[in-house]
This record gives C-alpha cells, sequence and structure tokens, in this order.
C-alpha cells in the first residue's frame, strides 16, 4: 500500500484553496476501489474454483479485515499494489477444520455479515466478533433467517460475537422478507443460499446495492432480480463458481467526500475518472444535482458488470433540499457527505425515513448533528433524520469523528469552506476506507496539516 503522510492522529484543513485537477489511472493519485465490490470480489473469489484477479482492489483497515479473515480459513491470497489475487477453494471445500476459526472483524460490518452467509454456505465452525462499535451493530436481521435456512448460529442479545456451529447441508432454501432495504443482510443470505435445497427468494422494501446480485452472476450463479426488489437465487449445485477477473471501478462512497469539497469550495473544479455509477449506489448525485450542483457524467463504460464513468464537478451555489423513501436507500452511506453540503445550501434541507442510518459505523443522525453544530451549522435531530438550516458559511473548529471513518471525511472537507477551517480529532479513523484521503485532498489543491 503506498503510504499516506498522514500519520499524525489531528488533520487540519486549512480554509480558503480551491481544488483543481483530476485523479485518474494515469494521474499520480487515482481514486481507491470500491470498499463493497472489493468485499465481494475477495470473499467470492475464495468460493469460486481456480485463481481470481482483481485490479483496483480497496487496500484498507476493512478490506484488511476480509482478507485476514480468508487467511484465518487457509485460503491463499497475494496482494500486489492493488492486485489481488485468490486461490479459490470451490464452495464445498475451504479447508478441514474440528476446530472453530475465530475471525476478527475488526469494524467492518460487510465483513461479518458476508462472511456469515459463506460460512454458512461452508458449513464451517466459527466466531465471528468485532470491535466495540461492531459489536453495537444489529444481527438478528441475519440470525433469524439464517436459523430459518437450518443454520446453527447464534449472538449474543442479537449482535456479535455471533457463534456458527456444524449443521447438515444442504441448507432449506427459503422466501424471506427483510425488514430493512440492506445489502449485507442481503448478500449474507445469498451467499447461505449457494448451498440451500432449492431456489431462494429474498423481498426487501427498497432498492439496496445490487453487486453481490452482478458479481455472483458474472461468476455463473443464476441470480435474477424482479419488480418490487425480490431477488431470486438457484443454488449452483454442482458446477463450481467461475474465478472472477475483473477492475474494480472508483468508490463513489470516497468520490462523495470530493464531489461535496469541490460544490462547496469557491473557484473548484475537478475531473474523477472511472467512478463506479450502479444505479443502485448514485443517489447522491441525484440530491446534489437537484440542488443545483454542477456534476456533470463523461465517458460512461462497464466493468464486470458495473457501470462506470467519469465525474467533472465544479463549485455550485446549493440550494436545500427533500430526501426521503428510496433516495435514502441509494445514497446510505452518503449522508455524512451530503449533510455538509447542505450546511453551505441556501435554505432548509429535510432528511427523513433514514432511521437506519443509527446503525452504521456511529450513530450517524446523532454523531452528525453534534459535529455539524460544533461548527456552527444550524441543525436539529429527528427521530429518522435531521433537517439544515443552510446559508452563512459555518465557522468552524474542532471535531470528533466519533470513530466513523466518513464522519472524519466529510467534517474535513467541510474545513476548506468555513470561516476558521476544521480540526478532525482522531483522524486516523480515515485509514479503514480512504488511506490517501489527505494526500489526494494535498494533490487537488487543499491545504491540510497533520497536528498531534
Ligand atoms: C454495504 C451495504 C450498506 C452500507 C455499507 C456497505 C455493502 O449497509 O452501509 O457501508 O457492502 O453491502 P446495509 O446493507 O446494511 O445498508
Amino acid at each position: 500500500m503506498r503510504q499516506d503522510r498522514m500519520t499524525e492522529d489531528n488533520l487540519r484543513i486549512v480554509p480558503g484553496h480551491p481544488l483543481r485537477g483530476e485523479l485518474g489511472p494515469d494521474e499520480k493519485f487515482a481514486l481507491p476501489g470500491d470498499k463493497s465490490l472489493s468485499h465481494r470480489a475477495a470473499l467470492f473469489a475464495a468460493m469460486a474454483e481456480g485463481q481470481s484477479r482483481i485490479e483496483n482492489f480497496l487496500v484498507s483497515g476493512v478490506t484488511r479485515a476480509m482478507l485476514d479473515a480468508l487467511t484465518a480459513l487457509g485460503i491463499d491470497w497475494e496482494l500486489e499494489g492493488t492486485t489481488l489475487q485468490v486461490e479459490g477453494k470451490g464452495l464445498t471445500d475451504p479447508g478441514n477444520y474440528e476446530e472453530q476459526v475465530e475471525i476478527d472483524c475488526g469494524n467492518s460490518g460487510t465483513t461479518l455479515r458476508l462472511l456469515a452467509g459463506a460460512l454458512a454456505a461452508w458449513n464451517l465452525p466459527a466466531l465471528l466478533d468485532g470491535s466495540p462499535g461492531l459489536r453495537r451493530r444489529p444481527m438478528g436481521r441475519i440470525i433469524s433467517p439464517l436459523q430459518q435456512m437450518g443454520v446453527r448460529i447464534e449472538g449474543v442479545d442479537g449482535c456479535a460475537p455471533l457463534r456458527l456451529l456444524p449443521t447438515q447441508l444442504p441448507l432449506l432454501a427459503i422466501d424471506h422478507t427483510l425488514s430493512v432495504a440492506s445489502a449485507q443482510v442481503k448478500s449474507c443470505l445469498l451467499l447461505a443460499a449457494l448451498a440451500a435445497n432449492g431456489p431462494t427468494t429474498l423481498r426487501e422494501p427498497g432498492p439496496s446495492r445490487d453487486h453481490t446480485e452482478r458479481m455472483l452472476g458474472a461468476m455463473g450463479v443464476e441470480v435474477s432480480r424482479r419488480e418490487n426488489y425480490l431477488t431470486c437465487i438457484t443454488p449452483p449445485g454442482l458446477r463450481p463458481l467461475k474465478p472472477l477477473h475483473m477492475s474494480l471501478p472508483g468508490d463513489i462512497s470516497a468520490a462523495a467526500f470530493l464531489i461535496v469539497a469541490a460544490l462547496i469550495t469557491p473557484g473548484s473544479q475537478i475531473t474523477l475518472r472511472g467512478v463506479g455509477l450502479n444505479p443502485t449506489r448514485t443517489g447522491l448525485l441525484e440530491a446534489l444535482v437537484a440542488m443545483g450542483g454542477d456534476v456533470q457524467v463523461a465517458n460512461r463504460s462497464q466493468q464486470g458488470g458495473e457501470p462506470m464513468g467519469d465525474l467533472i464537478v465544479s463549485y455550485s451555489r446549493l440550494d436545500g433540499v427533500q430526501v426521503d423513501g428510496n433516495l435514502v436507500v441509494r445514497m446510505i452511506d452518503e449522508f455524512p457527505a451530503f449533510a455538509v453540503a447542505a450546511a453551505f445550501a441556501q435554505g432548509r434541507t429535510v432528511v427523513s425515513e433514514a432511521s437506519e442510518l443509527r446503525y452504521k459505523e456511529s450513530d450517524r443522525i446523532s454523531a452528525l448533528c453534534a459535529e455539524l453544530s460544533a461548527l456552527g451549522v444550524q441543525v436539529s435531530e429527528k427521530e429518522d433524520g435531521f433537517v439544515i438550516q443552510g446559508g452563512r458559511p459555518p465557522k468552524g473548529g474542532a471535531v470528533d469523528p466519533h470513530g466513523d471513518h466518513r464522519l472524519a471525511m466529510s467534517l474535513a472537507v467541510a474545513g476548506l469552506a468555513t470561516e476558521e477551517g476544521v480540526s478532525v480529532r482522531e483522524a486516523r479513523i480515515i485509514h479503514e476506507s480512504f488511506p490517501e484521503f489527505a494526500s489526494v485532498l494535498e494533490y487537488l489543491g487543499a491545504v491540510v496539516r497533520g497536528e498531534d
């Protein structure tokens, strides 16, 4: 991994410097590979037969947790730069375990939930655990449907640690309705369903990201999406999963911080090449365009069934907007960045039907409201969202990211356009998903200081 210059604990962003320039494969810096796709590519490759090669893999704290888990399962992989090669073990023989494997998922909900499904399909006894932050997140939503499939899994009050015990294969095919639109839950169950005795049907209340469906489809599994967010998967039986050969698109959730940074900082114009534009992930772009943001898309293409393209973003005068319903699902990770855009927009921005934000890396409703108001933003907390009254540039100040990488990066970019800049305490958490964040910001023209 290229080492980032940010080794200090605190990050200070000095205001008043526009962002200009380009990120892409031919530049000094490119966007990191998509986090959701990196998790899936590593794990699904382990379940395939043969060698997979994944380029532009995200090398960061959370994906390290997934790679360490694969090591604990006896799966060989090699990382050279951002190219990952994985020796797949197939669906039926990941190793020979008499005792349970203990896996530390760190701070990564995706690692834990996806692994639970894969381990169920492999029928491997395991203990899945992680950070105190991960132990706080709800796991009942995977425990109960996995149990219906015949998986012997138990948690502690519906949370991690999760214990998986040996069971009888095949698992039982189910028809299950998810209470929240969640790609992590859906993906967990789709992976378990690979070892089921017939087709499994999953129904969701909204359009959660569909990377698992697309990637498993590319690996030869029959998986279809029908109307009303209904997903149906047919187990491959004796047919092995084909290995993956794919270059991952840039992470739109990492791009989000830079997009908002350029929109709020006068004089900015940036080009981000090779950004993933899966329609289940592009809600933020729609919300920002509705606010008057100048975000252009060029050079659309596809990689391994995933749409991508270049984004050209210019400083814009923004107006407040309302966000609810399916748009919330399609921008679920982008609310910290979006709230910063709203703080610089004229008028009111209202976010509702977003209570799922309380179960992310932090309680993103209360943490965002607390830290934005520390910067001088007028914000009020609601049970299922928040209201921001934008207008005057906020004063700035020192903030706490609540152990949440996305909060840290969003608050940092707010510093570009506040009166006094922003200092983010304990900013190392950024390494969870975007280790080169500070260097990339500097490369685009920001003035960034590390502080002890
Ligand atoms: C993810 C799905 C989302 C998202 C998370 C990554 C994934 O969670 O918040 O960062 O890779 O499947 P939910 O599916 O629980 O909403």
